[in-house]
């Protein structure tokens, strides 16, 4: 018989495609004095979480589980000792350090916020990462204000439809890259002024255009790779390049001519091997700045597709096929 020690979980058999994925019963977590043990209603796909699967992401030394899944919704099952702030019973969603992919998991007190009235479960676990590393990236490490210009690639990906409407909610003007006409329409829906189709066309010189050859602040890329010297050369005088992600590839060649003679930066950024404390501080700045925001819609999660977690192969070719638009969720 089945005993509440147990819970299922997604594990990867051995790093390759999808078809490792499978269900398998685990332990259940038991929380340490400053976590809580949350029932996983709802867990969001990332991009991490494929490369992760393929065995090509080296996971920080004291993650708390080496499962795939990095943020979740639920409900509060059991708290630490040392817990103050949350009580069994309450809805709860945010970031957690791995594991998310289960019918449990632990969540550090300080990573969990209260699910607002009325929010399903599906629109909370798509919420925190894309967020997160939106305001991280452009408020924090770029500095994006009114009157500036970025270019988002992979506009349509779950991280790039929250970083458009945030730059957008700041009085920042967008330009997008996407793989698709439709995703650059619904871009453009979103808020964003102008991008260009990957496929069909360089984005630099039309950047120059809509710039009128002065660059973009900013470029927030989730790509590396080939790219990197034509991103370079995207960004004003003093503009910033922020790595976010790496899809393309983790090498190219720069120009360091370029970077000194017109000042320019590049700014890497992980939330994943940030310490505890600096995600508990991500945490807080998400719920001030952009959870007033979702709460009275003016901002949103975009959600793609659901699969039950049973499906969760079926989940990850989505995301591998580079056709969703916004984030895939799993529901428990
Ligand atoms: N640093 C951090 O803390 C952090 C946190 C979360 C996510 N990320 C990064 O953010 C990025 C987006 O993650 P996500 O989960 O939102 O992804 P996602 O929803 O799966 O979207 C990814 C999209 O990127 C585009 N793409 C895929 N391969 C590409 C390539 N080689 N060149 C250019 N575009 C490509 C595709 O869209 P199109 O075909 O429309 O272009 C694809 O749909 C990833 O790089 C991820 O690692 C970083």
């Amino acid at each position: 018989m089945r005993t509440t020690e147990v819970m299922t979980a997604v594990v990867v058999r051995r790093p390759g495609g999808p078809e490792q994925l499978h269900l398998a019963e685990l332990p259940r977590p038991v929380p340490g004095p400053h976590q809580l043990l949350v029932r996983v209603r709802a867990s969001a796909l990332n991009r991490t979480d494929t490369t992760q699967r393929a065995g090509g992401y080296a996971l920080p030394p004291d993650v708390t589980s080496p499962l795939l899944g990095v943020e979740v919704s639920g409900v509060v099952e059991a708290v630490g000792v040392a817990v103050r702030s949350f009580e069994p019973g309450q809805r709860v969603f945010g970031l957690v350090d791995g594991g998310g992919y289960a019918e449990a998991c632990l969540m550090e007190e300080g990573m969990a916020v209260l699910m607002p009235e009325g929010w399903s479960f599906v629109e909370a676990a798509a919420t925190p990462e894309a967020y997160c590393t939106a305001h991280e990236s452009l408020l924090e490490l770029g500095g994006l204000g009114p009157g500036q210009s970025v270019l988002v690639h992979a506009g349509g990906s779950g991280i790039g439809t929250a970083c458009i409407q945030v730059a957008r909610a700041v009085g920042a003007r967008v330009f997008v890259t996407v793989g698709s006409e439709e995703k650059k329409r619904r871009c453009l829906e979103l808020g964003a002024d102008a991008g260009v189709v990957r496929t069909q066309e360089d984005f630099a010189p039309v950047l120059a255009r809509w710039t009128d050859g002065r660059g973009v602040d900013l470029v927030e890329d989730f790509v590396g790779g080939a790219a990197l010297e034509r991103n370079l050369a995207s960004l004003r005088l003093g503009g910033c390049l922020l790595l976010v992600g790496l899809m393309d590839g983790m090498r190219g060649d720069v120009d360091l001519k370029q970077v000194v003679l017109r000042r320019l930066q590049i700014k890497g950024m992980a939330l994943r091997p940030l310490p505890l404390e600096a995600k508990a501080a991500v945490t807080r700045r998400f719920q001030a700045r952009w959870l007033p925001e979702l709460v009275a819609g003016r901002v949103r999660p975009i959600i793609d597709s659901t699969f039950p977690l049973a499906r969760v192969a079926e989940a990850h070719r989505h995301m591998e096929s580079n056709a969703s638009f916004g984030k895939i969720v799993l529901e428990v």
